[in-house]
């Protein structure tokens, strides 16, 4: 007899099959960026090394380019350039997690992959309940449901999800992101020594010296790992107020760093720090992998934003993740670099060397749609800047020290952008995709990371100085890395 969760599963499958021409027909699908295989993905889930192979899983509803009773996809890769789409690893098939496998992370315990992950419930009158559930797998391939771990504790309301559990001497911890009873976001810490009984410690920045104050309704998707000799805790906070050039986005995501006490569980931090400044960037989730690197992959998207005009929809398929990064803290700020395994991606290298003087240049070798550019800054007095496809522009203004990323809004098609005080720029790469740029600063001191919407037949890439710009450019064109 086949189960609910198997069940589901079969739907998904047939759902793929059955739009998988429309999916693949889209000018905008990715070539190197992990997609949904039909419908809508969002956060990065269960990101580990195991057993030498990397795992990425992904929030997924595979019935519509809408949210609802999530999906855990699942893709697998050996060198984090080339990935592979298994078949989904949890569906939401039981009375705990029926209206969702919402998200979690996954460690290595006893020759096993564990997933943790939040049973998302809503009752008849539509009141919502949360659950913190566990899976594991013996493959990486199958998974098999283990049940609650964790019910929501007092003080707290229902908006109680997305674990991440580590280990820390011989005791693992999870960090789970929450509203507490007066709709203040939080972090909320607990310990266990068997994975299965988990007692609270409390809220981790709950520090008395540094207090964040009124800083939003709820917290996602937290993380927290010990790097380069300091603490940092990554989460998404909903409700931030625009605050100059920060915060632009409908939701955020950044972190703290300092000290975290294991003993109290509160971690003694600095200010708030937005980890990108582009359009899309949500819920990042770390791991530690065999090599030691602490790597980094996102969702390039944000809840609630303007979904409806996508382009890709009428494609039935929405949203990717961010290209794997390398993380490092790096005077008191941390740094992201995309992985150096991407280098391999690299094919058909163009140079070019240019002095601009108020004008502008395009060079027939450089245009194209999928590509990594490089772009080595000498002098800019005055402003350069570099546009892709017409669609959107990277413009440095060396007199305002301010670094700005343009484009053409998907939902209107007016322009708007995103900024961030740079005092200079000596380097900028860009991963141009066909429907996303993400780029580099200074060796990764800030990122922007947004999607774009360029017309098929355009692969103009054009540089433009109003004052004096001298640079160096080097290009690779990028295969296609996906395999659905
Ligand atoms: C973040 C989030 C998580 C939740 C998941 C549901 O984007 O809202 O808090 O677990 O998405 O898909």
């Amino acid at each position: 007899m086949t189960t609910r969760n198997e069940e589901l599963i079969q739907l998904a499958l047939e759902d793929m099959e059955v739009h998988r021409d429309t999916v693949m027909s889209d000018p905008h699908l990715p070539h190197f960026h992990l997609m949904p295989p039909v419908g809508l993905l969002n956060d990065p889930n269960g990101f580990i090394q195991w057993n030498g192979e990397y795992h990425v899983f992904f929030q997924w509803m595979p019935f519509k380019t809408g949210h609802g009773a999530k999906f855990w996809g699942h893709y697998t890769s050996n060198d984090l350039v080339n990935w592979t789409l298994r078949s989904p690893a949890l569906s939401p098939g039981d009375w705990f997690d029926k209206d969702g496998c919402y998200s979690g992370s996954a460690i290595c315990h006893d020759d096993k992959m564990l997933l943790f992950y939040t049973g998302n419930v809503k009752d008849e009158n539509g009141n919502r309940e949360s659950y913190q559930c566990i899976a594991e797998s013996s493959d990486g391939i199958h998974f098999k449901k283990n049940g609650v771990v964790l019910d929501l504790p007092e003080g707290y309301t229902a908006h109680f999800r997305d674990p991440k559990v580590w280990k820390h001497e011989d005791t693992w911890y999870m960090v789970i992101g929450a509203q507490n009873n007066k709709e203040e976001g939080r972090v909320v810490l607990f310990e266990s020594t068997d994975l299965r009984n988990w007692s609270l410690k409390g809220d981790v920045t709950a520090s008395k010296h540094k207090k964040l104050g009124e800083f939003g309704f709820m917290w996602e998707c937290p993380d927290l790992f010990h790097l380069d000799g300091s603490d940092v805790l990554l989460f998404s906070p909903q409700g931030l107020k625009p605050e100059g050039y920060a915060y632009q986005n409908v939701y955020q995501t950044g972190y703290l760093s300092g000290k975290l006490d294991y003993k109290t569980g509160r971690l003694d931090h600095d200010a708030f720090t937005e980890l990108d400044r582009g359009f899309e960037f949500y819920a990042p989730q770390t791991t530690e992998d065999e090599e030691g690197r602490r790597l980094l992959i996102g969702w390039m998207g944000v809840p609630e934003q303007d979904e409806e005009h996508h382009p890709t929809r009428k494609h039935k398929w929405i949203h990717t993740l961010t290209i794997p990064r390398e993380l490092h803290y790096r005077d008191g700020k941390l740094i992201q670099l995309p992985v150096e395994e991407l280098n391999d991606m690299r094919q058909n290298k163009t140079e070019v060397e240019a002095s601009l003087y108020n004008e502008q240049m395009e060079r027939e070798e450089l245009n194209g749609k999928v590509y990594e550019l490089l772009v080595n800054v000498k002098e800019v007095k005055g402003s350069f800047s570099v546009t892709f496809r017409n669609a959107a522009e990277m413009v440095y203004d060396a007199d305002e020290k301010l670094l700005t990323f343009k484009r053409n809004s998907f939902v209107d098609g007016t322009e708007e952008s995103r900024s961030c005080k740079m005092d200079s720029v000596t380097q900028l790469r860009f991963y141009v995709d066909s429907s996303s740029i993400e780029v580099f600063i200074n060796g990764g001191e800030e990122v922007f990371t947004s999607r774009y919407f360029p017309s098929e037949e355009d692969e103009s890439l054009l540089f433009k100085s109003e004052g004096e710009a001298k640079f160096e450019v080097t290009k690779w064109n990028i295969k296609n890395h996906i395999t659905i």
